[in-house]
């Protein structure tokens, strides 16, 4: 039986691949740069390898015995290029589908990385599902968590526009659903997104009442917010320059639209952002 890689596995949408693909029975190869973190996610369930999108050298283990890639980019790799060598790699290895992890509305914005990604892609010829999730409820419990629980504020230079927030772990089902089904899904893409569009006043509404804290929306200019979370937080620059430019399209109503694309191939609802406030209720605390 052939194994799917899954890039990432110890990050946000490839920690609930995995899980997902072995709920389908699926064998799974769980690449990231330190392979320790994967045995101590999955322990014995998955093979770990240790991988890195910028070692050419750790390739060959990392697709051995793989048919299927569930690919991410790296949040720090700022420029696509950064992933060409790996996916030269997949197309040497005919890769029967790639699933990469990319993002709502690239097909008519090439300024997010995801756009040149998608596109190298479908230059190679490799059989594609591409993925293009609205923004993840985990931004909230993960990366904005820190002023949250520390000041009861979120830090987020989104104005007033609204967001189809997506649960990572709904990510990972739809993903694992278009890697055990390769004929069916090659060469389409999937627009992703949660249920409701809200605007960070409404987060900061459900978080209140989700905790029981009174928590506001500041909502930062962007030069505030850059120099912030890079002076304050200490966070990669490449990174921040991202996510800038992520709010600069939100702002412009790019991440608002609400799809049926989660519906569509897993026949479920997903989740809302209160039912996801609730089960997370400890990142918040
Ligand atoms: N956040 C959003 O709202 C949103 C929305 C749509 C699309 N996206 C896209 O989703 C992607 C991020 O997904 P995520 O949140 O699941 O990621 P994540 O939680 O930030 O995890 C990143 C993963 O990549 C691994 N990694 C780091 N450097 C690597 C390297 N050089 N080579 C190979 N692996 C490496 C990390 O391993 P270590 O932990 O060991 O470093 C970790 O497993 C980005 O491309 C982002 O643009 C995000």
């Amino acid at each position: 039986m052939m194994k799917i890689l899954v890039t990432g596995a110890s990050g946000n949408v490839g920690s609930f691949v995995v899980k997902e693909l072995l709920k389908l029975g699926e064998k799974v190869v769980a690449a990231d740069p330190h392979s320790d973190k994967a045995k101590e996610l999955f322990g014995n369930e998955v093979e770990a390898v240790t991988f890195d999108f910028t070692d050419r050298n750790t390739f060959k283990d990392a697709l051995k015995d793989v048919d299927r890639v569930f690919l991410m980019r790296p949040p720090h790799l700022g420029k696509p290029e950064d992933l060409y060598p790996f996916i030269d790699a997949m197309k040497e290895h005919n890769i029967k589908l790639v699933s990469f992890l990319s993002l709502m509305g690239v097909e008519n914005n090439t300024i997010p990385p995801h756009h040149k990604i998608e596109k190298y892609i479908e230059k190679l010829s490799i059989p594609y599902a591409h993925i293009r999730p609205g923004f993840f409820m985990q931004n909230l419990s993960g990366i904005h968590s820190v002023e949250i629980k520390e000041k009861n504020e979120i830090f987020v230079p989104a104005g007033k526009s609204k967001t189809s927030f997506i649960d990572a772990a709904d990510i990972g089902l739809a993903t694992a659903i278009l890697l055990n089904n390769p004929e069916k899904y090659k060469n389409t893409a999937h627009t992703i997104t949660g249920p409701e569009a809200l605007d960070y006043y409404q987060v900061a509404e459900i978080l209140s009442e989700v905790t029981g804290r009174k928590i506001t929306y500041k909502k930062p200019g962007y030069l505030k917010y850059r120099s912030y979370y890079i002076k304050n937080r200490g966070l990669d620059k490449n990174y921040v320059n991202v996510t800038v430019a992520l709010y600069f399209m939100t702002r412009m109503g790019t991440a608002k639209e609400v799809t049926n694309g989660f519906y569509n191939l897993t026949g479920k609802k997903p989740r809302t952002f209160k039912e996801f406030a609730q089960e997370n209720l400890r990142n918040f605390m």
